[in-house]
């Protein structure tokens, strides 16, 4: 086991074991060698290409930073806590493999400039990831959608029965919401794909650096215009977070609804096996596990937004210790909206089951046609806030009766008003009420086929 790192000459000992440990950050920074990797070899090749070393130095450098890749995919490569963080251990490593040479690779870098690159390149390669995963989810809504345009679903306001809807619509505002989470992270990723790299440790370098060599090595969009804000912004990450965060808050909903939806007081949906668990002790019960743990899990990644927030707040400039607690925060929120948008996507593409003759019975056995019957009015001359009073009224008298409003007689409708007439019955037939809101993004199954086609289009953007 090699030795704990000493720092300078002027340190005349070695950190006190536990506060080595407390100060480490390998055992989670591992998860960005790759980057730093990355990162390290297009500042090795600039460094030789500016002279600042030898052409063959730099190549010696790049072929040993390859090696360790190699040796970390292979796992024979395993700092443990003496290397402090990811970026040590590599170092360290460099030099054992190319000798003193690998002393070189740290001219006219900082770690400042070094895990901020490091971040932004990991959370690029996320970025595009969690868009990946949306986008399957947004295809299988857009199928099962597809699939449902004429099925029926009531529709709620504080969770009270609304006015019916085409489950196609209901899907299609979930793809709608997922459809702004990739295009608010297109949008974060511009602000990530920046390269602080030759900020070194917040004043810039003495040395003849080119940071747009470096960044155009790297694939950035460009570089931070300011040392200091380029070692110390975290904004890129809080955004990411909150990105995230929102992500996580649309499937939090949704999975709230299946969760209502497969209780036996609703049964819209039957959760298949594949996707449930049963109870240890009740042996008839079959629970939604799924979407439960998505819901659970959105306090956790909205947690890390608040936690990143509260890290920067008081942070003067530039890099201070506190900036290593943002990678777990990141870590963690990554996997954690991976995860759970996989498992949506499994959920509503083979674990739950729309049970459509439920659905049937249940929107026709409300009142939530009574809209229809002010609208059938108005749309007959009279003034909408009268029509809405009389409808009020019939309500109230039909539910004493215990009926519905289709179980009225044409007299007892026109005693209410005499415009009813017998087409009335049909306006408000559950399939005719949805049909008739035919207005731009309603639910109307026109409007829905033309919010279908417009979803096929926004598929097709990456
Ligand atoms: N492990 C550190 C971090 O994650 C790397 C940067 C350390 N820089 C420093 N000046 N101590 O933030």
């Amino acid at each position: 086991m090699s030795q704990q790192q000493t720092w300078s000459q002027r340190f005349e000992s070695s950190l006190h074991p536990a506060i080595a440990i407390f100060n480490a950050s390998i055992g989670f920074d591992i998860e960005l060698i790759e980057y730093d990797l990355t990162g390290s070899i297009a500042h090795a090749r600039m460094l030789g290409r500016t002279g600042i070393i030898s052409p063959q130095e730099a190549e010696q450098l790049t072929a040993g930073l390859e090696q360790i890749r190699q040796e970390y995919n292979s796992g024979q490569f395993t700092p443990g806590v003496e290397a402090e963080d990811v970026h040590f251990a590599v170092e360290r490593r460099l030099t054992e493999i190319v000798g003193d040479v690998g002393k070189k690779l740290h001219t006219a870098r900082s770690r400042n400039d070094q895990v901020g690159t490091d971040i932004r390149l990991y959370l690029r390669a996320q970025i595009q990831q969690i868009c990946t995963h949306i986008r399957q989810f947004q295809q299988v809504l857009l199928q099962l959608a597809e699939q449902n345009v004429e099925t029926l679903i009531p529709g709620y306001t504080h969770l009270q029965r609304a006015q019916p809807l085409s489950l196609a619509h209901h899907l299609l505002a979930y793809f709608q919401m997922l459809q702004r989470d990739w295009d608010r992270l297109k949008d974060v990723y511009k602000r990530v794909n920046i390269s602080p790299l030759g900020s070194g440790a917040l004043a810039g370098t003495t040395f003849p650096i080119d940071r747009h060599y470096t960044a155009e090595l790297l694939e950035f969009d460009g570089v931070y215009a300011n040392s200091l804000d380029g070692v110390s912004d975290r904004d890129f990450a809080i955004e990411f977070a909150c990105a995230a965060s929102i992500i996580m808050v649309h499937l939090s909903r949704l999975s709230e609804e299946v969760i209502l939806w497969s209780s036996e007081e609703f049964s819209f949906v039957k959760l298949k096996d594949s996707c449930a668990t049963g109870s240890s002790i009740m042996p008839q019960k079959k629970n939604p596990d799924v979407p439960e743990l998505v819901r659970g899990k959105t306090g956790r990644v909205c947690g890390h937004l608040q936690g990143l927030l509260m890290l920067m707040k008081g942070l003067p400039l530039a890099y201070n210790k506190d900036l290593q607690e943002d990678k777990e925060a990141l870590f963690d929120t990554v996997k954690t909206v991976k995860a759970c948008l996989e498992a949506m996507a499994i959920l509503f593409q083979e674990g739950l089951e729309f049970r459509t003759t439920r659905l049937a019975e249940a929107v026709a056995e409300d009142f939530s046609n009574a809209t229809d019957v002010a609208d059938y009015l108005a749309a007959r001359g009279v003034p909408f806030r009268e029509a809405y009073n009389l409808v009020g009224k019939v309500v109230k008298t039909s539910l004493a009766a215990g009926k519905l409003l289709k179980d009225l007689t044409i007299q007892e409708w026109q005693e209410l008003h005499p415009a009813f007439a017998e087409d009335i019955y049909e306006a408000i037939a559950p399939r005719q009420v949805v049909a008739a809101r035919n207005s731009y993004g309603g639910t109307g199954f026109a409007q829905v086929e033309k919010a279908i086609a417009i979803a096929r289009t926004q598929l097709e953007a990456n």
